[in-house]
């Protein structure tokens, strides 16, 4: 009667898991003050052009003559034409309006998106990776069973220092491929080359990505593409996921958006109609007043604001690189993304680290199991804390690490 499939995923997930073991600790040492660098949640308050947006939108639904009820469940067309003139166009890429779909969060959008494919579809996600995208098909029973920290019929494209953080083309044919970059958790990012490649054997193999790109407004390197659809062919193979939460702090507000190209289309069966059918069953829009605060976000004012921020988390981001790196740990990421992944001291495994590193210096990371098999040894620290805490947690994390003796 119930789904079998909740039966065989760990029962926690990773983020739920981590918040409750800090707060068991909090629990028992009260007077500590705990630094968080684990969940990438934002601390920086809304910009200044996006607070004045939902005032504006909160009088306009206080009037009857700008009420507001149910809206386009694809989203208003001011803010899908907002993102294509503030994203795409200047890109180069071709992404009409239409083609964007308004959500309430990459996570939403991300874990929702296997709806469309077969219940046989075949997976592969790069390793390690934002847990949602194994999770979400682990539940609708792609994965078969978990066995040693590992899905049975998931196939793992490691992403490690031999190569580059950079994942190889699946060896057997497979449906689905999540990639995201800037990749969450390692930080590290493809290249137009890997891309092309990637494209191309999509192409070949009958295949389709979907590509997070929830980071991509921490990417400075003018050659790293911002979108999938930079590349040539690639809306025939491509489902791209953009998201208000780490560019603009809306992680408590929540707005998104999908791009499902039209040309994109499978057994005679457009994904973009099958997106558009789903999203209006199941979803009813994202709030007016949230659409017109992302809206703001493209403003003059707004896109300055929103630069500052993010320059902000950077400037985090090589504080703790830059104190790893000086405590003799060789760090990737906090370049183009708001993640600094490295592995853990000492031959520590990546909980037993998470543990030490809050039991004896009260800072929370995220450790790197969770984000897959490969990320076991390793380390993810956010850069989304205030610029006092971050400076705090690095220096002590630069006296706790050499007092870890190493075990290998
Ligand atoms: C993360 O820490 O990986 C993200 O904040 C989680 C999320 O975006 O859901």
């Amino acid at each position: 009667m119930i789904n079998p499939h909740y039966g065989n995923i760990p029962p926690s997930y990773l983020f739920s898991e981590v918040a409750a073991r800090v707060s068991a600790y909090q629990d028992a040492h009260p007077d500590e003050r705990v630094l968080r660098l684990g969940i990438g949640d934002v601390t920086r308050p809304l910009a200044p052009a996006v607070v004045d947006a939902l005032h504006d939108a909160v009088a306009e639904q206080a009037s009857g003559e700008s009420f507001r009820g149910y809206g386009p469940e694809q989203g208003y067309a001011f803010l899908r034409d907002a993102i294509v003139a503030g994203e795409y166009a200047p890109i180069g890429t071709a992404i009409a309006a239409d083609e964007i779909f308004v959500g309430d969060g990459s996570k939403t959008d991300t874990a929702g998106v296997q709806e469309l494919f077969a219940a046989d579809a075949t997976i592969a996600v790069s390793d390690p990776v934002y847990p949602v995208y194994v999770d979400s098909n682990a539940l609708a029973g792609r994965l078969g069973e978990f066995v040693d920290g590992r899905w049975e019929q998931l196939t793992y494209l490691e992403c490690t220092a031999e190569n580059g953080y950079v994942p190889a083309l699946p060896e057997a044919p497979v449906d689905l491929v999540y990639l995201c970059s800037p990749n969450n958790p390692t930080g590290t990012s493809l290249s137009r080359a890997d891309l092309e490649r990637w494209v191309a054997w999509a192409r070949e193999n009958n295949a389709i990505i979907l590509f997070d790109v929830a980071y991509r407004a921490f990417v400075t390197d003018p050659t790293v593409p911002r979108s999938i659809y930079e590349i040539e062919g690639a809306d025939e193979v491509a489902i791209e996921f953009g998201s208000f939460s780490k560019t603009a702090g809306f992680t408590g507000l929540r707005c998104s958006w999908t791009v499902v190209p039209k040309a994109l289309t499978r057994d005679g069966a457009s994904l973009h109609a099958m997106w558009s059918r789903r999203h209006a069953t199941k979803f009813n829009g994202t709030p007016y007043i949230v659409q017109r605060g992302a809206e703001a976000v493209y403003s003059e004012a707004g896109r300055e604001q929103v630069q500052a921020d993010i320059d902000y988390y950077l400037r985090n981001a090589g504080l703790i690189r830059d104190a790893l790196r000086g405590a003799g740990i060789d760090t990737v990421g906090g370049v183009d993304s708001p993640y600094v992944w490295f592995r853990c001291p000492a031959g520590l495994d990546s909980w037993a680290f998470f543990d030490v590193l809050l039991n004896e210096a009260q800072v929370v990371g995220t450790p790197g199991v969770g984000f897959g098999p490969a990320g076991e040894d390793h380390f993810r620290l956010s850069a989304f804390g205030t610029y006092e805490d971050t400076l705090e947690a690095v220096a002590r994390i630069s006296s706790l690490v050499p007092t870890l003796h190493s075990t290998t």
